[in-house]
């Protein structure tokens, strides 16, 4: 629980997101955020090492552009189910048409998986917003095989992270407050390894390893850009939408400050951190 809100409250408030201006605002901006994110999901996808004829499951698959990845991998003999909370977000992932692969809106907290028939439970950015963290994993484990292996992403602390947290962090003297998002769900809820650790060995899991990912992430190729672009998806997103427009663009000045040092020829980009954590079935 977190805030004084019930577990399903906050699991319904999570899937209302995902399913409207979270899932709406990530579709606008997925090309750009798939580029922003393409260089640590490779990384992932890499320590995964999905195999050909593998049966994988993709946790929280979005648009499907890691589920394709691995469609790619496991071959014609193989299989991924991509499932995710997000109607709109499944929508796209299904646009793809991949012959093998399916997908699946539902909670992968409680999703019915096929029990004990996957090599491979894998997911970029996708498992940190279940309302109970342990009882989602425990869903997710009962779906591998006793030789079955778990290989997620996750962003590290918002400290470690100020691709996202500076902007946010300059623009807040401007915009109307926000209210403050729980600690144990959302993007940053899986910072604290000895909380994952946690998470992961009461609901089954061992032989987890955790190594961190540290990448610049690509914000824009220029600060117009990234600027012209900001408040589609994300904090500044919510922030934004109740401001006045002379509000919005001292934000945006004050984003431009302290970017600026990032700006490069090449595009503007500060650092990010993630932990790639593998585990197995207990
Ligand atoms: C940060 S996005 C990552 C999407 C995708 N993995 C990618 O890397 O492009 C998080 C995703 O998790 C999904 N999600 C959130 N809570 C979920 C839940 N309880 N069960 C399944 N999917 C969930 C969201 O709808 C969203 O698509």
């Amino acid at each position: 629980m977190s805030d004084g809100k019930s577990t399903a409250e906050i699991a319904a408030e999570q899937a209302a997101f995902w399913n409207g201006p979270g899932g709406e605002g990530w579709l606008a901006a997925y090309e750009r955020i798939a580029r922003s994110i393409a260089e640590v999901g490779e990384i992932v996808l890499a320590a995964a090492r999905a195999q050909p004829g593998e049966h994988v499951v993709d946790i929280g698959c979005g648009t499907g552009g890691t589920t394709a990845s691995l469609a790619r991998a496991v071959g014609p003999s193989g299989h991924v189910l991509g499932v995710d909370i997000s109607e709109p977000l499944i929508a796209a992932a299904r646009r793809q048409g991949l012959p093998n692969a399916t997908f699946a809106v539902g909670d992968a907290a409680t999703h019915a998986f096929d029990q004990g028939a996957s090599d491979l439970v894998f997911s970029r950015f996708g498992v940190m917003f279940f309302a109970d963290a342990v009882g989602a994993f425990r869903n997710i484990r009962r779906a591998l095989k006793p030789s079955g292996r778990l290989v997620f992403l996750a962003w590290r602390t918002p400290q470690e992270n100020p691709w996202a947290t500076a902007p946010v962090r300059a623009a807040q003297p401007f915009l109307p407050p926000q209210p403050k998002p729980p600690e144990d769900v959302g993007q940053f809820s899986f910072g604290d390894r000895a909380r994952v650790e946690r998470i992961l060995s009461e609901s089954g899991f061992a032989g987890m390893r955790f190594e961190p990912v540290d990448r610049p992430i690509w914000m824009g190729d220029s600060i117009a850009e990234v600027l012209a672009n900001a408040g589609r998806f994300g904090p500044l997103a919510r922030a934004f939408a109740g401001a006045e427009p002379a509000a919005i663009e001292q934000a945006k000045q004050a984003i431009a400050e302290v970017l600026a040092p990032h700006e490069k020829p090449d595009g503007v980009r500060l650092p990010g951190a993630c932990w790639l954590v593998t585990a197995h079935a207990a």
